[in-house]
């Protein structure tokens, strides 16, 4: 299988998404000169193309994209060649309303922005396979080309008849009776009950609360019938160049896509990743989505966008201050990225990302952020031999499962305060800040790697997953589970007692008497620290430990924290602090070390390969002690005992050779 090795080939590929179709040819040659500059050795072409090259059904004009690709590859630039599908053009729309997708209200979704396509619609799959022929056809062996690149951020739903006919034939195979699909679903609650495949529509506006099994299996349906439309495309190209590695850009923590079956398909896991540059956790989130990234990709993933400044759509779009793209593209390579690229490399003048930046921006080759952009790509080509191809290793795993977001996310559930996305990130900035390394695992994966594993939140656990986690503490793994896990099973049924019985009698629970969501800004004592969003009324049942117990108000007494051997109960959301300071402390006993010890804060450490990176994310100058002799990359300089971090600095270092 070709993979991100094969394009990368000992370098770190940087560049970005290039739309050289909005700009007039003359200014492709100094494109190509500042990419040059800019050590910038790989591009994204074609990605919103399908107007260009058929400006009218069946027509062909390749004669721009050979053009341009015959450019870079005379100055040695990589392709990251796009099949154009996820904007069809103004004719399709037109020719074929049905290619349009509509909303769960029934309302057409028109062209005139992107992504306009019914994933469903058979119209739609045969021009885009007729298009993807032809450009993988002529272009299989063009030098330039280096990584295909299928769709982009696929993230249309439809709720269109032709889904619900797509949706029905799913469901036939998922359960193939009737009987079986209203035993699922749970129909016989207020009348749902369906006598014929023919009545199961998609989950379409109703009058009151929708069924939460059939969502569950909708939100299932569109990830697969979005995946069916990637395979199609990708097995295309992959029959004209099997040499030639296969993505799709994934969006960060995107709810519309299991990334863990979507990444199977792919020889490179490519995600898109936007951190708020005034967030104060921005660096802990970006960090996530590279642990997260490189546990689907099993290894060296790519970044395939970022931004090099602003984005423009956010209510307030905040550039980036001097030195935080660099520290955030090192950061991401830190933690396994073996390509660094950007949207876009020439900041549009026209539609509607003119206000999102560009490597180049609208200040020009001038300006700073082409400026930091050009030390970046010097920096990358400085490591890139070092550090390409080589491993992060993690000692922890925290569990994602996207059958148990889905599940978490419906409506009549007992709070809407909370939320699956910002629980994972909140267990992961706990790990992060006392700078454990981490990865993600998919629960019913092979866990045996790991001294502990964690669970922020999983509403939704199927019985093997279930009896996987039980065999992992049984094996002498050490777990630490968060509230409302195994609650229900893979069709959203609840389980007895409340919480799945193998899981109560692994941290010794007798009963689950009632869940009690706090409040917004709510808290409830418990003994050390404070708990938030959540508490329940459990039973212990004699075999566990109280760690930690609630006092005062109704649970005054009973277990906040349960520990019963290596399985930790975590009954409510410690404050970040106390979090912290709990997972630190599981992890010590289970014998994870942080990557250096007594680091200042707002400092990271990764360990990569053979090379030990440093990163500052505080707004001011840090000093760190190190445990040995070392040479910092990026200057050449000796880093003897301890080293320098100006605001957002970061050294990569690598040990002394004789
Ligand atoms: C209403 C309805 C019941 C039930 C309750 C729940 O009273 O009539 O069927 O849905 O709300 O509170
Ligand atoms: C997404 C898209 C790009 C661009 C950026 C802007 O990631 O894939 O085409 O619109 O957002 O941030």
């Amino acid at each position: 299988m070709p993979s991100l090795h094969d394009a990368a080939r000992g370098r770190i590929l940087f560049g970005g998404d290039y739309n050289p179709e909005q700009w007039p040819e003359e200014v492709w040659a100094d494109d190509v000169r500042l990419m040059e500059e800019a050590g910038v050795n790989s591009v994204t072409v074609g990605v919103f193309s399908w107007a260009m090259i058929e400006p009218r059904p069946g027509a062909r004009e390749f004669g721009w994209l050979d053009r341009l690709l015959d450019l870079l590859a005379a100055h040695g630039i990589g392709a990251v060649l796009a099949t154009p599908t996820a904007s069809p053009p103004p004719w399709m729309g037109a020719l074929h309303p049905e290619t349009l997708p509509r909303t769960e209200d029934g309302a057409l979704v028109n062209y005139g922005s992107r992504q306009h396509f019914c994933p469903s619609s058979p119209v739609y799959r045969r021009y885009a396979a007729a298009l993807t022929e032809d450009l993988a056809a002529r272009y299989a062996d063009h030098p330039a080309l280096t990584v295909w690149h299928i769709n982009n951020e696929y993230c249309t739903h439809c709720w269109c008849d032709e889904t619900a006919g797509h949706f029905r034939r799913w469901l036939g195979s998922r359960y193939t009776t009737l009987d079986a699909l209203n035993d699922a679903w749970g129909t016989a609650f207020w009348s749902q009950r369906y006598d014929t495949w023919a009545e199961i529509l998609p989950p379409r506006r109703a009058q009151y609360m929708r069924n939460p099994a059939q969502e569950l299996d909708f939100k299932r349906f569109t990830s697969d019938a979005l995946m069916e439309c990637y395979t199609a495309e990708r097995d295309i190209v992959a029959r004209h160049t099997p040499h030639i590695p296969v993505t799709t850009n994934f969006m960060p923590l995107w709810s519309g896509q299991d990334a863990w079956a979507w990444a199977e398909q792919e020889d490179i896991v490519s995600v898109d990743v936007y951190p708020d540059p005034t967030d104060p956790h921005g660096g802990q989130y970006n960090a996530m989505l590279a642990d997260m990234t490189r546990s689907q990709a099993r290894g060296p993933w790519m970044v395939m966008e970022q931004a090099a400044g602003p984005v423009n759509w956010r209510d307030v779009n905040h550039p980036k201050p001097a030195g935080l793209n660099r520290l955030w593209s090192l950061q991401a390579v830190a933690r396994g990225a073996d390509a660094l690229c950007y949207f876009q490399w020439r900041q549009s003048r026209q539609g509607a990302e003119k206000f999102h930046s560009g490597m180049l921006s609208h200040a020009g080759e001038e300006g700073r952020t082409f400026r930091e952009v050009k030390r970046i790509g010097a920096e990358l080509a400085l490591i890139g031999a070092e550090v390409s191809g080589t491993e992060v290793t993690a000692d922890v795993a925290v569990l994602h499962d996207w059958d148990a977001w889905w599940s978490s996310t419906q409506q009549g559930r007992p709070s809407s305060l909370v939320s699956y996305t910002e629980l994972v990130q909140t267990w992961h900035r706990g790990l992060w800040e006392s700078g454990i390394s981490t990865e993600f695992a998919r629960p019913g994966g092979d866990l045996s790697a790991y001294r502990m594993v964690l669970v922020p939140q999983l509403q939704l656990l199927g019985d093997a997953a279930v009896d996987d986690l039980v065999a992992y503490v049984r094996g002498g793994g050490t777990l630490v589970c968060g509230f409302f896990t195994g609650v229900v099973d893979t069709d959203d049924r609840i389980r007895p007692g409340g919480m799945d019985a193998r899981l109560r009698e692994l941290f010794g629970i007798r009963t689950m008497h009632e869940w009690w969501p706090l409040d917004a800004g709510a808290t409830v004592e418990c003994d050390g620290f404070e708990g938030t969003l959540w508490s329940e009324e459990l039973e212990p049942d004699g075999s566990a430990e109280t760690v930690a117990a609630y006092r005062g108000g109704e649970l005054d007494g009973l277990p906040a924290v349960l520990r019963k051997g290596t399985a930790w109960y975590v009954s409510t959301l410690p404050g970040p602090e106390a979090l912290r300071g709990l997972l630190g402390r599981v992890a010590a006993d289970a014998g994870v070390r942080p990557v250096l010890e007594g680091l200042p804060p707002g400092v990271e450490a990764v360990r990569r390969g053979a090379l030990l990176f440093l990163l500052n994310h505080g707004r001011s100058p840090a000093t760190v002690e190190l445990p040995g002799r070392y040479v910092d990359l990026l200057t050449g300089d000796a880093a003897d005992g301890g080293v320098e971090l100006e605001r957002y600095g970061v050294a990569v270092l690598g040990d002394v050779r004789s």
